[in-house]
């Protein structure tokens, strides 16, 4: 039998809105986007134009794919989730259903899988999580053992819990509040958990900082710890170096790589993070 190539380079489409509902303190808004969702694989995400077509907001804005499903009614949907942060996402919470939307996407690289089964902790907060499913799936179809902990900082800003709950293992929730599950930071449930559960791996998808200390705990148990980072991006697509942060390629010298091309999804060990936002003196083209 002849294999069909996956054609995996991005694509710009004029999708339109199909629902936008409000989850806890985000919106779930379902996009008729077809040939990004056939493309797309965990980890990746889509920058979207935001105001209307005569809006002066210029840039994309990016955002991860929760769901993505090639094939139904509607030629390829993909699903995000969007917390109200500024402007754009200020429109974004107000689109309805029927209106257009462009979308150019699936961007960025993938999280890698394990080559054999292997037990692996997926470490959310807040609309973080969201990537996760489509990890948990993929990994869950690699015969991989998958269970979640989520984070965020009060209980209406944790996304997932209960499809974490019908699809994975063992699901922990904290808030830093204490107002809902653990009190205290993924950070600081993670050791437990990593014990509890004896996770192989960790991936992890959040804010900087989390990333930062998620990562750290990992390595202090030597697993291998996957991130998807979310620096802030202008063009999306690899032009402007916007996103730029310090990493260390395994020749061990430092380049400055756009998180849009060369991530979000980096090796953790691979980050300078004490230099994220710094142009170290030792990087590779640095004056
Ligand atoms: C890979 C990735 C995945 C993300 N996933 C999600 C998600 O799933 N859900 C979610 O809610 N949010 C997500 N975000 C964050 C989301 O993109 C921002 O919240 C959103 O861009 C804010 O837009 P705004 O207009 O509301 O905010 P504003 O702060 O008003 O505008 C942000 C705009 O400023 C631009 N900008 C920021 N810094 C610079 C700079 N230094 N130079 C030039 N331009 C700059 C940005 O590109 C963006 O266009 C993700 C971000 C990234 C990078
Ligand atoms: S956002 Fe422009 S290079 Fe990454």
């Amino acid at each position: 039998m002849t294999e069909v190539a996956v054609r995996r380079e991005p694509v710009q489409v004029r999708g339109e809105v199909l629902t936008r509902r409000r989850v806890g303190a985000y919106h779930l808004i379902e996009i008729a986007a077809g040939g990004i969702a056939e493309r797309f694989r965990s980890g990746q995400f889509v920058a979207l134009s935001v105001g209307g077509p005569v809006s002066a907001l210029v840039l994309r804005r990016s955002f991860a794919v929760y769901r993505a499903t090639p094939v139904g009614a509607y030629s390829g949907t993909v699903q995000i989730v969007v917390g109200v942060h500024g402007r754009g996402t200020e429109w974004l919470a107000g689109v309805k259903p029927g209106e257009p939307l462009d979308v150019v996407g699936p961007l960025g690289t993938p999280f890698r899988l394990p080559a054999t089964p292997a037990g692996t902790l997926l470490v959310g907060g807040g609309y973080g999580s969201a990537p996760l499913f489509s990890l948990a799936d993929a990994l869950q179809a690699r015969e991989c053992r998958v269970d979640f902990l989520l984070g965020a900082g009060t209980h209406d800003r944790i996304f997932g819990e209960l499809e974490a709950k019908r699809t994975a293992g063992a699901v922990t929730v904290t808030t830093d509040d204490g107002s809902y599950g653990r009190k205290g930071t993924v950070a600081d449930a993670l050791p437990d958990e990593i014990e509890r559960t004896g996770a192989q791996a960790v991936y992890a998808c959040g804010p900087m900082p989390m990333l930062r200390a998620v990562g750290a705990v990992a390595g202090s148990y030597g697993l291998p710890c996957q991130v998807a980072v979310e620096e802030s991006m202008a063009c999306g697509i690899g032009v402007c170096m916007t996103c730029v942060l310090p990493v260390v390629g395994e020749d061990g010298v430092t380049r400055m790589s756009r998180s849009c091309v060369d991530g979000p999804v980096f090796d953790h060990e691979r980050v300078r993070w004490a230099d994220v936002g710094t142009v170290p003196a030792d990087a590779l083209g640095a004056l």
